[in-house]
């Protein structure tokens, strides 16, 4: 999977933060013990000195070699014991001076037998979606700037209980978005324009951000048109593969469903997506203007069965807030 230089130099900076990180944060705790239980630093030491003499042993090939090894093995293990007894009887815990990594599988080196670690490739989607989203621009919009009172007394004959309605959706997405996990539902947000459906995503996109994840967040037309246009182009491999970031990137965020025209590659690859994200289990939000009868006539079927089954569908309501903004003169 290609990521374009300056994605994979982030990553691996990263990476290399976590690694200095865990060592200086060893080297800290050993100097401690040292002033505190000096007799852990002497085993330490005598432990560091038989590991030279086994790889002396090693390299002799001596007759009596299994048995000289043997019984160097033993020490080792009887110093380690013994220093975990000591910190332990010292107050600390037993594991106080092994190296705490990120990433244990890796021990923060990014790569396994030559091959990119799962942490790093974690890492270079995140910084990927990063990009993408400095690039998105979209509004900044959060749960505190989200109003109840513009569906208060609303004219929309649609929906006399707007209100009530829409304090039920405002009360659902910000627990979906406090209690955000891999394995959320995926939404898809409908309703007329200028009722909220982009704000109160980016509201979700914000705080499930703040909790560590790595969010995707666009209009779906420009993610589809950013897709097209490195599918097409000339170096496809140079540049990073924003079809597979979305299909990765822990939550996805497509907004504006139907603003799109209508072709067959921007079709194949919203399904692509939508379909793979469901294949991983994980969440997405989809958000639309349409109605379902527009919508079942402008997508394929497979499109449209995933959207309605396996998502949760909240049903927005409410006057265009854009005018009601401007008709009160709030910019
Ligand atoms: N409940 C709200 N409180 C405060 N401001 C809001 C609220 N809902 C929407 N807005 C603001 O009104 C404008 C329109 O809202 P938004 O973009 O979310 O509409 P939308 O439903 O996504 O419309 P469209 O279908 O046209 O994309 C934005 O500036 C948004 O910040
Ligand atoms: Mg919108
Ligand atoms: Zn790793």
């Amino acid at each position: 999977m290609a990521f374009d230089r300056l994605t994979y130099e982030k990553a691996e900076n990263e990476i290399k933060q976590r690694r200095f990180r865990a060592e200086n944060r060893l080297t800290e705790r050993m100097d401690e013990i040292n002033v505190k239980i000096p007799e852990i630093t002497e085993i330490a030491n005598k432990i560091s000195q038989t590991s030279i003499e086994l790889s002396k042993l090693i390299i002799r090939k001596e007759s009596n070699f299994t048995e000289s090894f043997n019984k160097i093995k033993e020490q080792n293990l009887q110093g380690q014991a013994m220093i975990k007894q000591l910190l332990v009887q010292n107050g600390y815990s037993e594991n106080y001076l092994e190296p705490v990594y990120t990433c244990p599988s890796c021990k923060d080196k990014g790569h396994i037998n030559g091959e990119r670690c799962s942490c790093f490739n974690k890492l270079l989607t995140h910084f990927a979606v990063e990009k993408l989203n400095s690039e998105a621009n979209m509004p900044e919009c959060d749960f505190e700037h989200f109003s109840l009172d513009y569906y208060k007394g609303t004219s929309n004959p649609s929906c006399p209980d707007c209100y009530r309605k829409m304090s039920e959706n405002l009360a659902f997405c910000k627990h979906y978005a406090n209690n955000f996990s891999l394995k959320s539902d995926s939404l898809f947000i409908l309703g007329q324009t200028g009722i909220g459906k982009t704000h109160i995503s980016l509201s979700i996109a914000k705080e499930v951000s703040a909790q560590g994840y790595t969010v995707a967040y666009g209009s779906l037309l420009n993610y589809l048109r950013i897709i097209e246009k490195e599918h097409f182009g000339r170096t496809p491999n140079s540049e990073t593969d924003t079809l597979q970031v979305l299909i990765d990137t822990d939550l996805l965020i497509l907004d504006d469903l139907g603003s799109e025209f209508q072709t067959s590659f921007y079709e194949s690859t919203l399904y692509n997506i939508i379909n793979s994200r469901i294949n991983l289990g994980l969440p997405t939000i989809i958000s639309s203007n349409l109605s379902v009868e527009e919508l079942q006539r402008n997508y394929n079927e497979r499109i449209i069965s995933r959207l309605f089954s396996v998502f949760t569908t909240l049903m927005f309501f409410g006057d265009d807030i854009r005018q009601l903004k401007r008709l009160r003169n709030e910019f």
